[in-house]
């Protein structure tokens, strides 16, 4: 914080007021306008957020011009080399790396949470067999508040740690527990021998009549995915978290909110649109170039999926992550190389690179636009692309949950609005209208 101040004058009364200045560790500094209305008695209009921090973060950073992105100011780039997915969490939560003792007792921790009441096991039942498994993952997350619900008061710091712990734990038993609740097959247990990702893959594609050892390239790979997903600071699910648990609601009920608002195609969805756009090119017979033509007609609703970001206005430094190990993975698993979705992506992005539409618009593709590729590489069906971002991003919203429940200045989110609805009137009884 600074002693930097704006002075705002109103024209139409000649008022002027000071409004302090804040500033952060990186980013644009931001007026502080909470005393705007008491001193003014204006609202600001801002739809969307486009100029308007909610709330003040030391989780995660992004400059999207320069296209960095720094978890508790570590950059992404390193973390993706020289981490794990289990390392990330816990330096989301904690804020800072853990030493190896840390780091072992968190893993023991986690792994301890991961089996689910066999109470939950009923809940799948419920659900037509077909149904999408993000369904699936809203309703069996929220539904873990009725177990949870009276051992978590959400101001003590111990009951809230408990909840974090039992969200990153189970989230894969519950993803992979929707995957095979839609094929048919029994529910896999948790193995606590395998890794955090060995076990995920051993739950979705083990069956109990065999043994299945996860493949280490697909862990890698997994793992990679996982941790490039982990938090992307106020996004509109990690902001969702943060405003149904701004009321002091129960944090599982909280994360599955954030998961309704991820499954949208703006949003996390993306991931399983997009795959399906590079299907769809492939199969059309059309050129590459024809949707790109589409992308850019204002009078067709269709839009390049992958393509563009609200705070990127550079290469997401994640897509170019996952681009770099798609060549690796898919060189790797033999014959991959030439996939040919792989290859009308490489060529989608080349076209709008150079194209002025998407020159001028600053749009780049977004970490959804090569995660799919990956994805579908190694085996994992489309269906269950958004989950595996609910089960990444679950540490991140979790983090945010907590930091925002600790946090002084925190209040119940209320935003204004313009209001353009009827003026007052009379009621007219239904005989007289
Ligand atoms: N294809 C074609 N045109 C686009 C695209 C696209 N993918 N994205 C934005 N535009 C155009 C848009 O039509 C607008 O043009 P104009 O100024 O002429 O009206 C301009 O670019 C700005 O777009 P916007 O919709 O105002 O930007 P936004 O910040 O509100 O939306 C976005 C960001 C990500 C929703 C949008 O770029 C989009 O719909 N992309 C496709 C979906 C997608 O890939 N989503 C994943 C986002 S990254 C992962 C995540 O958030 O989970």
């Amino acid at each position: 914080m600074t002693s930097k101040t704006v002075t705002l004058t109103d024209n139409a009364t000649g008022k002027v007021i000071e409004l302090p200045v804040h500033q952060g560790s990186h980013g644009p500094d931001c007026i502080d306008i909470r005393t705007l209305y008491k001193e003014l008695g204006y609202f600001t209009y801002d739809p969307g957020f486009m100029s308007t921090a909610s709330c003040s973060s030391a989780v995660t950073f992004i400059d999207g011009d320069e296209g960095t992105l720094l978890y508790r100011g570590y950059p992404i780039e390193q973390l993706a080399e020289q981490s794990t997915y289990l390392e990330v969490c816990y330096l989301l939560l904690n804020g800072d790396l853990p030493s190896s003792d840390e780091l072992h007792n968190f893993s023991r921790i986690i792994k301890e949470h991961s089996m689910m009441h066999e109470a939950v096991r009923g809940f799948y039942d419920g659900f037509r067999h077909d149904a999408h498994p993000m369904a699936i993952m809203v309703g069996v997350v929220g539904a873990l508040s009725a177990f949870y619900h009276d051992a978590t008061d959400v101001h003590n710091p111990v009951h809230r740690k408990i909840a974090a712990h039992r969200l990153i734990s189970k989230m894969p038993t519950i993803a992979a527990w929707s995957y095979k609740y839609a094929n048919g097959q029994p529910f896999m247990y948790p193995k606590n021998r395998l890794s955090y990702t060995g076990n995920f893959l051993a739950m979705m594609f083990g069956v109990p009549t065999s043994t299945y050892e996860p493949d280490p390239i697909f862990v890698r790979a997994l793992d990679l995915i996982l941790i490039l997903h982990a938090d992307h600071e106020q996004n509109a699910s990690t902001s969702t978290v943060r405003l149904s648990g701004s009321s002091e609601a129960n944090p599982f009920a909280a994360i599955s909110a954030g998961i309704a608002s991820l499954w949208g195609p703006l949003h996390g969805g993306a991931n399983e649109k997009v795959v399906m756009m590079l299907e769809d090119i492939v199969h059309s017979g059309k050129t590459v170039e024809e949707f790109v033509g589409r992308a850019k007609d204002k009078d067709d609703s269709f839009r390049l999926m992958g393509f563009g970001h609200r705070v990127y206005k550079n290469y997401d430094p994640r897509a170019k992550i996952i681009r770099e190990m798609t060549h690796k993975l898919l060189a790797e698993i033999g014959g991959g190389e030439h996939d040919p979705l792989f290859e009308v992506a490489l060529k989608l992005e080349k076209i709008a690179l150079e194209d002025d539409y998407f020159v001028e618009r600053k749009l780049y593709p977004n970490v959804d636009f090569y995660s799919g590729i990956i994805l579908r590489a190694m085996g994992i069906p489309l269906n269950m692309f958004t989950v595996i971002f609910a089960l990444a991003r679950t540490v991140g919203w979790i983090s945010h949950w907590n930091e925002m429940m600790q946090d002084p200045e925190s209040r119940i989110g209320r935003p204004r609005q313009l209001y353009i609805g009827s003026k007052t009137r009379n009621y007219i009884p239904i005989e007289d209208r």
